[in-house]
């Protein structure tokens, strides 16, 4: 099978890394041209990664077809591309709908979205797939965790929960930059609030729905330090900021407008 990216930019190049690094992926891969410096490094780290310059014939030569462009470039990329009825399409780009993207790649209807995440590039974390494809979870699944939605709909809030990255390094930084105003060496600071956060995030992974909802409770001590921070958070609003950020990026992909990750 020949998989082609329409786009070699930070994700495209997390997923190659990805496949190539993380799950010895050896069929071949086609990437465009485009951001030149990127395109060329990565065919001169993988043999079966080739630089193709013409999109047209880039598509021409792909099984699946990887859209990769920022969402505001998709329409004017696809519009014209001649796509066949055996290919499959799977879109990365934000907020752009599949009753769109089949507008623009018809004749091909096999067409799909999916959110990676940058850790795709070390093996790790969620993929969000619309509709549920056997052979895309299977691709993905090699450096990730598939997880399919067969509604649209539900695929936004995928894409909404996504948008906490920033939020999430942010909040280790805040912690680590903490400490280092009250003097502690940088270097200490950031071992002990990396393995932190890490633990943690570790111990949450693969927990069912109720174990998750519970492991807040569990882990406090009443009248402890962690009840009097969690209380500090809970009563300043925190979670009706977190519930409200997830809201507003909902609503802006739901809106159907362009939107950037
Ligand atoms: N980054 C993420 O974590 C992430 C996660 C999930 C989904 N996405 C989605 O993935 C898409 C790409 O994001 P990104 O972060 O990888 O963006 P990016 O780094 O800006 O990459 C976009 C790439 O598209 C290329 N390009 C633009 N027009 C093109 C054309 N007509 N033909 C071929 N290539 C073209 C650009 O080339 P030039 O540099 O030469 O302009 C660049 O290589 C976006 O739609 C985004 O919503 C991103």
């Amino acid at each position: 099978m020949i998989v082609g990216f329409l786009g070699t930019g930070a994700i495209s190049e997390a997923i190659i890394r990805g496949l190539c690094d993380k799950a010895n992926y050896s069929d071949r891969i086609l990437i465009s041209k485009r951001s030149p410096g990127r395109s060329a490094k990565l065919a001169h780290d993988y043999d079966h990664v080739e630089v193709v310059a013409e999109n047209a014939s880039l598509v021409e030569k792909s099984d699946w077809v990887i859209v990769a462009v920022l969402p505001g470039q998709v329409e004017a990329t696809l519009a014209k591309l001649t796509f066949r009825s055996d290919q499959k399409v799977i879109s990365l780009a934000a907020g752009i709908p599949l009753a769109r993207l089949s507008e623009w790649v018809f004749p091909c209807t096999n067409v799909s979205r999916a959110i990676p995440m940058p850790p795709i590039e070390f093996g790790m974390g969620p993929v969000a797939l619309c509709p549920q494809d056997p052979s895309i979870e299977a691709l993905f699944g090699r450096i990730g965790t598939a997880v399919s939605v067969s509604d649209e709909e539900q695929f936004n809030l995928f894409g909404a929960a996504s948008a906490v990255m920033a939020d999430y390094f942010d909040q280790v930084a805040t912690v680590s930059s903490w400490m280092e105003s009250h003097a502690m060496e940088p270097d200490t600071a950031a071992r002990y609030t990396t393995s932190l956060y890490h633990a943690l995030a570790s111990l949450t992974l693969g927990q069912a729905p109720e174990d998750l909802q519970s492991m807040s409770a569990e882990c406090l001590t009443p009248g402890g330090l962690n009840e009097q921070f969690l209380t500090t958070c809970t009563d300043s609003g925190s979670r009706d900021t977190l519930k409200a950020g997830l809201d507003d990026v909902l609503a802006r992909l739901e809106s159907n407008t362009d939107s950037t990750s």
